[in-house]
């Protein structure tokens, strides 16, 4: 291992994420919402699935138009979930479990209900109006799109108490942040010093790109953005080493990786190129997307690191695709118009994938033996399913599925209390899927995910090392080797239905002994000839190669 792989300031090289909902997970007072307490009862099972650091949606006080992206103030939380004492006995457990736990940090935009936002409005004299971006033209910055498109129709709103607008990248209801105001970037240091005081491990930086505005741009990726989180990274460095930023920038290849700065400006960012390619892939029974992508993702400095993911809280964005890719993507995994939200598509990875047990293994090997960080989403262990009909993102933010108890063991409360339904329906229902009937089963899915965890933590070659891929004839099957220093690993998929005949030229490697590393097989030896593999439909092989 090379230093910073190994030393523990790197600890998220070789991590496994869980994202987690503390409303959804696991309600402990009967109020039919999951809290703080309720998430402590739960550390074990995260334990027993072998991740090690949680990110936590937000926890902040919020009028909950958002799922409190929307905050009111950032220096409490959420009174639904518990107090700040509940919250620093979540950390302490967390970590004398050996867990990590990241926060949000909301840079953007605050509620309207925060109380900076509610001085703000009494107009320019108040010493927090230009805490916000007002304008009384309401055409200024046209270039920036609006990235919810099927809820706001403009990027500004009128506000009737100054007569003014104000700009929002998001929900109106969510005022943008003023970056050029020093007070803003000040107050903005300040919370991150409070979380980090308290003990948090880092953060998920929401909606990165577009902290501030200039005309003639797209607003976004600004020169000034990067700067500032320049120095947040900086105040990290000096006074909470180990503590990482983790970047949600929803940008193409080019200008997503100049967050990683010189190394010191994020240590993580979200693959949102490569995650939508990964679903185009197994569709098109067709290595190119990955691979293409991937080829595109310029090398990162080597303290940095991709943090990988199938599916999240929010809709599969489809964003950073083509016009004909999107597409196909919705006439693939959306055929009713109810999946779709904005542009992407609001379902969690079970259903997206047919509930095809296959198709849900194959993607998660590959997400956890590509460069990079895997972060998992609370209930795609156990293949839950969504409920498309909740509005906006609700559907995946349902409560987890712990067993076939009242609730699915997730709240004591009345089932119509709940915040929202248990999936009930024929297929996902909680009675089937649920985490006590997987973790009896030694041939469930959750089985299968842990097990697979647990390798892939043996093997910190899986966080740290570099990608080379190789072209097989057979497109259906994607192949590539792992290295890091002295260690090779061979990764072999297939992503079609149907069995597979594949030829890699492995002559270059010079004679080795692959050992399958899921089951420990030894298969014969690579040699000069062509070296033949035969995946069953959506099978795979990780191969150690042993000189
Ligand atoms: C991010 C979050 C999303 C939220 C938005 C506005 O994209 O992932 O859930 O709605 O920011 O804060
Ligand atoms: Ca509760």
């Amino acid at each position: 291992m090379t230093k910073a792989a190994c030393t523990s300031d790197a600890w998220y090289k070789t991590a496994v994420i869980y994202e987690l909902y503390v409303r959804g997970f696991q309600d402990s007072n009967r109020d039919g919402r999951g809290d703080f307490r309720g998430l402590i009862s739960r550390l074990d099972y995260l334990v027993s699935l072998g991740i090690n650091c949680i990110w936590l949606m937000p926890i902040y006080p919020t009028p909950g138009k958002d799922d409190g992206y929307d905050i009111m103030d950032y220096y409490g939380v959420n009174s639904e979930y518990g107090t700040l004492e509940d919250f620093r006995s979540l950390i302490h457990e967390a970590h004398s479990r050996g867990l990590r736990i990241i926060g949000e940090l909301v840079l953007n935009h605050t509620s309207d209900q925060h109380r900076w936002f509610q001085e703000a409005k009494k107009g320019p004299d108040s010493p927090y109006f230009d805490y916000y971006v007002w304008s009384d033209n309401p055409e200024k910055y046209s270039a920036a799109t609006i990235i919810f498109s099927d809820l706001e129709t403009s990027n500004w709103s009128y506000c009737k108490e100054n007569g003014y607008y104000y700009w929002h990248r998001f929900f109106h209801h969510q005022p943008d942040l003023n970056y050029d105001n020093p007070q803003v970037r000040q107050e903005m240091i300040r919370v991150v010093r409070f979380w980090m005081d308290l003990g948090l491990d880092g953060f998920r930086v929401d909606a990165v790109p577009y902290l501030y505005e200039r005309e003639g741009t797209n607003c976004e990726n600004l020169p000034e953005t990067h700067a500032f989180i320049k120095e947040i990274r900086a105040v990290l460095d000096s006074d909470y080493p180990g503590a990482i930023l983790l970047a949600e920038a929803n940008q193409w290849p080019e200008d997503l990786v100049k967050y990683f700065g010189d190394g010191d400006e994020f240590h993580m960012a979200f693959n949102f190129p490569l995650m939508p390619r990964l679903f185009m892939s197994l569709q098109l029974e067709h290595h190119g997307p990955i691979i293409d992508i991937m080829k595109r993702l310029p090398t990162i400095p080597e303290s940095c690191q991709w943090a990988m993911f199938l599916r999240n809280h929010d809709e599969m964005t489809l964003e950073m695709v083509t016009d004909e890719e999107r597409d196909y993507m919705f006439n693939a995994y959306a055929e009713d118009r109810q999946m779709r939200l904005n542009r992407g598509i609001r379902r969690r990875l079970a259903p997206l994938l047919g509930n095809d047990r296959r198709k849900i293994e194959l993607l998660h090997a590959i997400l956890l033996t590509l460069p990079g960080t895997p972060v998992l989403y609370y209930g795609d262990e156990i293949g839950m399913g969504d409920n498309i009909y909740l509005g906006d993102r609700n559907g995946v933010r349902t409560p987890m599925h712990w067993n076939d108890n009242k609730n699915a063991g997730f709240s004591e409360a009345q089932p119509s209390r709940l915040y929202a339904p248990v999936i009930t329906d024929p297929v996902y229902n909680f009675h089937s899927v649920n985490v006590e009937e997987d973790r009896n089963n030694r041939n469930s899915l959750f089985s299968w995910l842990r097990n697979l965890i647990c390798i892939r933590r043996n093997f910190p070659i899986f966080g740290a090392g570099t990608i080379e891929f190789l072209y097989p004839d057979n497109k259906r099957v994607l192949v590539y080797l792992i290295r890091h220093e002295e260690m090779r690993m061979l990764c072999v998929f297939n992503l079609s239905p149907s069995a597979q005949p594949v030829e890699i030229d492995l002559s270059f490697l010079g004679n080795c002994i692959p050992i399958e590393i899921v089951g420990g097989t030894i298969f014969p030896a690579i040699g000069e000839l062509p070296y033949l593999l035969t995946p069953n439909g959506y099978g795979y092989y990780i191969f150690h190669l042993f000189e």
